[in-house]
């Protein structure tokens, strides 16, 4: 059955027969599956923060499947002369915009457009503040699922900048819920028990690096960080970093991943970037997959239900 989904918007709203859909659909369009939106589709990318591999593997998955794609420049728009994130999405709307990806650093700023009444367009959230990243969260289960197979029983461990971080906030409770084994570490002043511990354990990184299947670095976040006169890179790298020393003591069959861009030399020692183990060229290479399945799954809902901009 095809997956039908009016937005996505949060990990936490997509049942897991939808995830699971998502994922097989992603490594069907990377082994070569074909699709075509046929009528025309307009997709606006909407980015009021920076992005690289989001927002252009977004651009390159909606020409993939024959999309019409209009790129916003928040800095060359009305943004610029005060207008508000509502009304520049009610003024694309209004020019027949039909699904647009943004990205914006307030947290659930998506809650006011999908409550909208009068808002028409499907909304794909591109990172929202410290909130959610869907897009990346489906990426890193297509290259775990990739890797080996399954989920159940992995041992993953998510480490670093975790309180700042909407890839954690997304890959836990998704890798909790498809059974994986959800490992912490980090600088204790970025992890918050009353949140984290529902999906999993806090450990020094010396005691995860030989037991885990999955090692998922996290950048540093210094854009959402206060006053940091305190923060040293190398203090970090050796506190918490993927040395190369630790890298060596890593099971056989173990990855590296981190969703980019990456701080070499901080979070990760900057010759694994692409070491044997390292899945970080993969997991760009499979965001377009990811986004393909993802605008298809919302072009499937929107035509089923005779959605028109
Ligand atoms: N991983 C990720 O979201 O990268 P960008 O910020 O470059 O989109």
């Amino acid at each position: 059955m095809s997956v039908k989904l009016k937005h996505i918007v949060s990990i936490e709203d997509i049942s897991t027969e939808d995830i699971l859909g998502l994922i097989d659909r992603a490594i069907a369009f990377k082994r070569g599956v074909k699709m075509n939106v046929g009528a025309q589709t307009f997709v606006a990318n909407m980015f009021f923060e920076n992005s690289t591999r989001t927002q252009y593997s977004f651009e390159v998955a909606e020409k993939k499947i024959g999309c019409e794609v209009v790129n916003f420049n928040a800095q060359a728009s009305s943004v610029q002369k005060g207008e508000t994130l509502y009304d520049t999405v009610l003024t694309f709307s209004s020019l027949g915009i039909d699904i647009a990806v943004i990205r914006h650093p307030e947290d659930k700023y998506y809650q006011e457009l999908i409550d909208s009444k009068t808002l028409k367009c499907s909304f794909i959230n591109g990172g929202d503040g410290s909130g959610q990243h869907p897009s990346q969260c489906l990426l890193d289960m297509v290259t775990i699922k990739e890797e080996f197979g399954h989920f159940k029983g992995l041992k993953v461990a998510i480490v670093g900048d975790l309180s700042h971080s909407r890839v954690a906030r997304s890959n836990m409770e998704l890798l909790n819920r498809l059974g994986a084994e959800v490992y912490f570490s980090g600088p204790l002043e970025w992890y918050n028990p009353t949140e984290f511990n529902k999906y999993g354990t806090y450990l020094p990184i010396d005691d995860l690096v030989e037991k885990v299947d999955v090692m998922m670095m996290l950048r540093v976040q210094h854009e959402r960080h206060g006053d940091e006169t305190s923060f040293s890179k190398s203090v970090y790298h050796k506190q918490y970093g993927l040395t190369v020393e630790r890298y060596e003591k890593m099971k056989y069959h173990s990855i590296v991943m981190h969703p980019a861009p990456v701080n070499r030399d901080v979070e990760i020692d900057g010759e694994l970037v692409e070491a044997l183990r390292s899945r970080i060229a993969a997991q760009m290479e499979n965001g377009v997959f990811t986004r393909m399945a993802m605008l298809e799954a919302v072009i499937n809902y929107r035509s089923e239900n005779l959605i028109q901009a």
